[in-house]
């Protein structure tokens, strides 16, 4: 009844990641950017540095705010392991993943509190840095999980080498995600240099040259970060809707690049409501973006058959492939069929079937090309390359050669 359920659930975990993510922008954002800007103030002591910081500060999000952040991600991660029981994330590195969210944001606003009452020493900044860098490394954790849906294929290894959880698609999300951050941030920087109904000229100049140092850089680095995700992807995951929403991305951020640096070219005060609009506007595009590549990756074959990792753990599956044979192992013939049927149910047989596709194509349309060529499916199964473009790649399974060799001639004694 549950699995009816899904595409609800996943509809609703869709919108309060809308909601989640510029909300912890803005803690991110905000925060740096108050702490910097207060530096360089004590530094240079440049009054509206001071007074930029006071601001940031006086408008971060609350307390209340922080308890929307946690309870938006402990609920998509809830949904997360409903939608997607076969990920073996262990229910305790979720804990801590939401405890070093909650102390990240306990820690700036400790550091709100303490520049409030003007210490303006070194350890409120600490503790002000600290505190966003545990939220920035909360995102690198979830975006690189957001990655890990990319490559269904490795869950059933994740156990053995946790090192999986890292990838290079991963580290493109968190280089996206933390450049969509000082977008919204210089957006929120504008508006602030207009508060009031006597707005100081040279505190909105200020503002305005403010807002074009931290997010020019970030802007110009998207369109890379976007292609390095791309790239990263599986060209399975490549889709029409990702590459459309991928250039809506770009376009928007030359926009939003364009439209920033009009003042500095003596184009009139800055149009600080359509930048703030449009830093929010790229926030749902690009949620928008990451979920249209795990849809296609993620199909029913790869949930169905990540079900089945989860029925029996690969160390089980290991273990009896491995254990009995032990005893008579100088006694084994050298072809040794019995095992290697044996590695192949207990293993292979979680991603390939004979006769149709699974995770990875039906041996009928790959294995008799290997006929008389032991040796080069023995290579494939040691260190698999990547192939065909159609699937994702297989991962290398850390087989003994003995097994190697078992599975290779078994597979090639079934066609003829
Ligand atoms: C976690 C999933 C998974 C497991 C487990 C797995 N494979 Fe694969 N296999 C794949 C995928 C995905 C491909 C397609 C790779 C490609 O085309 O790049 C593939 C492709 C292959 C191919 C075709 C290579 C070619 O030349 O096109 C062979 C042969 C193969 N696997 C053998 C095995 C054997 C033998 C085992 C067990 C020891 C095994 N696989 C276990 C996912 C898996």
């Amino acid at each position: 009844m549950l699995l009816e359920n899904i595409p609800l659930l996943h509809i609703l975990s869709t919108l309060v990641w809308l909601l989640h993510f510029p909300l912890a922008a803005l803690f991110i954002g905000m925060g740096l950017v108050a702490l910097i800007s207060r530096l360089y103030g004590q530094l240079d002591r440049e009054h509206h540095r001071f007074r930029l910081s006071d601001l940031l500060l006086e408008r971060l999000p609350g307390f209340k705010s922080g308890l929307l952040l946690l309870a938006t991600l402990g609920l998509n991660l809830w949904v997360l392991r409903l939608h997607y029981p076969a990920l073996p994330i262990p229910f305790l590195y979720w804990l801590v993943v939401l405890g070093v969210l909650a102390s990240g944001v306990w820690l700036i606003h400790l550091s709100r509190y303490l520049f409030q009452r003007q210490f303006n020493d070194p350890f409120s900044y600490l503790i002000g840095f600290i505190g966003v860098a545990q939220i920035a490394a909360v995102y690198f954790l979830i975006l690189c999980g957001a990655g890990l849906l990319l490559s269904p294929e490795t869950w059933p290894l994740l156990g053995q080498q946790p090192l999986l959880y890292l990838s290079w698609n991963g580290v493109a999300q968190f280089g996206q995600f933390m450049a969509l951050v000082p977008t919204l941030t210089a957006g929120i920087v504008l508006l602030l240099g207009r508060l009031g109904d006597n707005p100081c000229e040279n505190f909105r100049r200020f503002t305005e040259r403010c807002a074009v140092v931290v997010a020019l850089p970030a802007l110009l680095a998207l369109p890379a970060l976007l292609v390095f995700g791309l790239n990263t992807a599986p060209t399975l995951a490549w889709s029409w809707p990702l590459i459309l929403l991928l250039a809506l991305l770009i376009v928007l951020a030359a926009l939003v690049a364009l439209v920033l640096v009009q003042p500095l070219l003596g184009g009139g005060p800055a149009r600080s409501g359509l930048i703030a609009s449009i830093g929010l506007a790229l926030f749902p595009l690009w949620v928008f973006k990451t979920i249209a590549g795990q849809a296609v990756v993620l199909t029913p074959y790869t949930l169905d058959t990540s079900l089945l990792y989860q029925k029996v753990p690969l160390e089980a599956r290991l273990g009896t492939a491995s254990k009995k044979p032990v005893e008579k192992e100088e006694k084994a013939p050298k072809i040794d069929l019995a095992r290697g049927e044996r590695v192949f149910k207990s293993i292979c047989a979680t991603c390939h079937a004979w006769d149709k596709k699974v995770v990875g194509p039906s041996y009928a349309s790959v294995v008799p090309k290997y006929k008389g060529n032991v040796d080069s499916l023995k290579d494939f199964i040691r260190n698999p390359a990547k192939i065909n473009p159609d699937y994702p790649a297989m991962p290398n399974l850390g087989l003994s050669e003995r097994d190697i060799d078992a599975v290779a001639h078994y597979l090639l004694s079934q066609v003829n």
